[in-house]
């Protein structure tokens, strides 16, 4: 087993970020499995999108990925991934599969994060570039959703 590699408190705030997406896709598991109308889901999980995770993506596009060579093989990655999940946030009727799109893809996506992904970005990173990408972190999430279906 590889040793865990401790996570650097300048990217810790994007960490956090993943936090809120894993319980976004625990949410829409455990609330598809009820019989609970559609749009009350939809609507939570274009608000998440539109008020936190879009920006997540675009400021690891622009300030963390670009740590590493645009041609690495775990940016192409991440990046495809990136836009595959943009395609489902952003489709204008959300059904059933869409919604389990989401929730596999992003579970798949963050835990690729920050078990890959992030240990290579810091490990090749320097201190100035942390400091960079610690810096351009704008994306505290606030808001409370009021209709919390998830808990019916
Ligand atoms: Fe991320
Ligand atoms: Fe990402």
């Amino acid at each position: 087993m590889s040793n865990p590699i401790k996570r650097n408190e300048l990217l810790k705030p994007y960490s956090r970020d993943h936090h809120n997406g894993l319980l976004l896709c625990w949410n829409i598991k455990v609330v598809l499995q009820k019989n609970i109308e559609l749009n009350r889901i939809s609507n939570y999980v274009s608000s998440f999108w539109n008020s936190h995770l879009k920006a997540h993506f675009l400021e690891e596009e622009k300030y963390v990925f670009t740590v590493l060579p645009s041609n690495d093989e775990h940016i192409i990655q991440a990046i495809k991934e990136h836009n595959s999940l943009r395609a489902h946030f952003e489709k204008e009727n959300m059904d059933i599969a869409t919604l389990q799109s989401i929730e596999m893809e992003l579970n798949a996506h963050i835990r690729f994060e920050e078990r890959l992904l992030f240990n290579k970005i810091q490990e090749a990173a320097t201190e100035t570039q942390l400091q960079q990408l610690n810096e351009h972190y704008n994306n505290e999430y606030k808001e409370e959703w009021n209709d919390e279906f998830w808990l019916n």
